[in-house]
């Protein structure tokens, strides 16, 4: 079985059920996505909730003071991400009429959404073909493809980029692929990761040369 297909399946039968994943709203995705930067799913759930509550849609957040979204934010920390949002959702509300935009090259151009953020929203909400990489996929794809660029090099992230474009093209639901990958990086391949159990490790270039510890390789800045 391909790699891509191993992800899909084992995800079939390990994944959690999170609300983000039920909706193709991209309004409601960016806010999981921003939430989730930087915090655990189990610390950020109830935010998510509390925020989806007061502020059902793009137009309600954009509304929202400074002061009241940040009140909302206590506890999460990085709240330049609050702040951020802020901007942002104003400015769906200005130059896109206050209808959340799912194309990648319309996410880009927004302040405070990255590659990764834009990669997430458009494949969940408009499956546009764009691979997520995020800290759980780099582990992953290093690990099993024995790639040993640092991911936090320009050449690494260049590479690693190259491979995830390759694996993701041509799947016909872009949406599951990147949830099951991040998931699979997230659950099964994690820091100390759980190789006995792993669907994959046949395959595994980390397994077969012990280098589980070694990958992914962070270079010092
Ligand atoms: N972390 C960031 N995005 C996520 C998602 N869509 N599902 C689970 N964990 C995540």
């Amino acid at each position: 079985m391909t790699f891509q297909n191993e992800i899909l399946n084992w995800y079939q039968q390990n994944k959690r059920m999170l609300p983000w994943r039920d909706t193709t709203d991209a309004y409601v995705i960016w806010l999981s996505e921003i939430i989730l930067q930087q915090t655990r799913v189990e610390q950020g759930l109830p935010y998510f909730y509390r925020f989806l509550e007061a502020y059902p849609t793009v137009s309600d957040f954009a509304n929202a003071s400074e002061t009241q979204i940040l009140k909302l934010w206590q506890g999460l920390g990085y709240y330049s991400r609050g702040r951020n949002m802020l901007f942002t959702a104003r400015q769906v509300m200005e130059a896109h009429h206050g209808v959340f935009p799912t194309s990648y090259d319309s996410l880009i151009r927004l302040k405070g959404i990255g590659d990764y953020t834009a990669a997430a929203i458009s494949s969940f909400s408009a499956n546009e073909s764009r691979p997520v990489l995020d800290g759980n996929v780099f582990r992953l794809l290093s690990r099993y493809f024995g790639i040993e660029t640092p991911i936090n090099s320009s050449k690494g992230k260049k590479q690693f980029m190259e491979l995830a474009q390759a694996l993701i093209a041509g799947q016909l639901q872009p949406s599951d692929y990147n949830q099951a990958i991040m998931e699979f990086g997230a659950l099964q391949c994690k820091p100390k990761p759980l190789c006995h159990s792993c669907p994959l490790r046949s395959d595994c270039y980390a397994i077969k040369n012990d280098l589980t510890t070694t990958l992914p390789v962070k270079e010092k800045k």
